[in-house]
């Protein structure tokens, strides 16, 4: 049962932790590390306090309270959605079934794999940002990534939750491993590649929080349909705060976008990077960096381990319930990319269970159609020709079909030194990122915006741009 959160507790939370106190006291001595984690690989700008959201219950109406506090006075909180006691499995051989309250034993590795894995991404990403307030456009903006920041600080704390809570000790050291591993580290990496790259400036954080801060939603949306019960509730409640920072990844790029049309109509010119913009091809060779750096994200191709997880009732399909089949998918097949026996790149058909890889991709790559037709429709209403669009899925892959091979933006084949020869056209250089990097000057005045991205339509919470979303100290 859920219960009413309570902020005068340590740790806020409406799983009735009070009630469970070797839980409660696990947590209690996980926080001061959760804490000191923040202090030295959180964000490295000095705040008085930030116009922040905070859970505060999981119901329909009034989840959240708006309020400025300082960050590290955040209340990092666990809260899961409510329980539904008629749900049943969706999918996979215990389709039917009413939902697991506590771990089988035979799916423990992989279930705590699974939650290792998701929490593993969360912290990494708050430490690739940890700089970037040093740098924002404005306090709208900045206030937006300590916002992200927070909130993926609190998704941490669901996984832990789960670890501590199901998993015994071995879900304690995982726990303890989640805060010593660290984005970009030689000898403790972030277990996944695209989250120990570094995000260097602003245009890096909207791509991230557009592209691979949506690969989590899809992969949070597979483990929201999990037989394991408190899992399903964990990332239902976690995908309500994943909304805001797409919305962020998405108005970020649609003000560069904006900004960069304005440049370009207003002085005739493609050549906005003298007038202090960010040119449209540079926008095109950031997005085409990071929309394939997370489709390696979903892994390859084909896996048997997400076939089992998949029949086991661990993992399910994005939106399984609308799904039209019969959810065991034992006799169905799939489409996946693949090098035919030329080597030319091409699809071939295997089992659907193995492609769930391929399935969960495919729905991915159409929600990102969406951005780009956003940004498309943002320069046609300025009367511009030029159009954005996502690379093809063979460009620039590290991961599955086309890793060995290289192919340009259309999908077309090229030979490796060919690669090397052409590849700064369409992904960034060093004079690109040096541009961007040097339009990097933060703008910490209230309701003054930098001069290469456009300010936001709506301010947050219903308050205006010029709202003091952060007293700096
Ligand atoms: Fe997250
Ligand atoms: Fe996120």
């Amino acid at each position: 049962m859920t219960s009413a959160p309570d902020y005068a507790e340590k740790i806020p939370n409406n799983v009735d932790l009070a009630g469970d106190r070797r839980l409660q006291r696990a947590l209690e001595s996980w926080q001061p590390n959760f804490l000191s984690w923040w202090e030295s690989m959180g964000p490295t700008l000095p705040t008085r306090d930030v116009y922040l959201r905070t859970a505060v219950n999981v119901g329909r109406e009034g989840w959240a309270h708006f309020g400025h506090v300082a960050m590290r006075d955040y209340r990092w909180g666990i809260f899961l959605a409510e329980r539904d006691p008629d749900r049943r499995i969706g999918f996979g051989e215990h389709r039917g079934e009413p939902p697991w309250q506590k771990v089988p034993g035979e799916y423990r590795s992989e279930l705590r794999r699974l939650i290792v894995i998701q929490g593993d991404t969360e912290p990494a990403s708050v430490e690739q940002q940890r700089n970037l307030g040093a740098t924002a456009p404005s306090l709208y903006d900045l206030r937006n990534l300590f916002q992200v920041n927070v909130e993926e600080g609190r998704h941490l704390w669901a996984m832990v939750y789960l670890l501590h809570a199901y998993f015994g000790r071995e879900g304690r050291e995982e726990a303890e491993e989640l805060l010593h591993r660290n984005s970009g580290s030689q000898d403790a990496p972030r277990i996944l590649g695209a989250f120990n790259e570094e995000t260097p400036d602003w245009l890096s954080f909207f791509m991230f929080t557009y592209f691979t801060d949506r690969d989590g939603k899809y992969q949070l949306g597979t483990l929201k349909e999990s037989a394991f019960d408190p899992l399903s509730r964990t990332c239902e409640f976690m995908l309500k705060e994943e909304a805001h920072h797409m919305m962020v990844g998405t108005t970020g790029v649609d003000r560069v976008v904006e900004r960069t049309a304005q440049l370009m109509t207003s002085h005739d010119t493609d050549e906005v990077a003298a007038r202090g913009g960010i040119p449209l091809d540079v926008i095109q060779k950031y997005l085409n960096f990071h929309y394939s750096v997370s489709l390696d994200l979903f892994g390859g191709e084909t896996s048997t381990n997400v076939a089992n997880y998949y029949t086991a009732g661990l993992k399910g399909r994005w939106l399984e319930d609308r799904r039209r089949d019969d959810h065991r998918l034992t006799s169905d097949s799939i489409m996946v990319d693949a090098l035919d026996e030329d080597g030319q790149i091409g699809q071939t058909e295997v089992a659907a269970l193995v492609g769930l890889n391929t399935d969960l991709r495919g729905e991915y790559i159409n929600d990102c159609q969406g951005g780009v037709k956003r940004w498309n429709r943002i320069l046609e209403g300025a009367g511009l020709e030029s159009r954005l669009r996502l690379p093809h899925v063979a460009f620039n892959r590290k991961v599955g079909a086309f890793a060995g091979i290289e192919a340009t933006p259309d999908g077309e084949r090229l030979p490796a030194q060919e690669w090397e020869r052409r590849k700064g056209e369409w992904l960034p250089t060093e004079v690109d990122k040096t541009h961007v990097r040097s339009l990097m000057r933060p703008v910490h005045e209230r309701g003054k915006i930098a001069a290469w991205i456009a300010p936001p339509r709506n301010g947050i919470n219903g308050k205006p741009f010029d709202y003091e979303y952060v007293h700096l100290t």
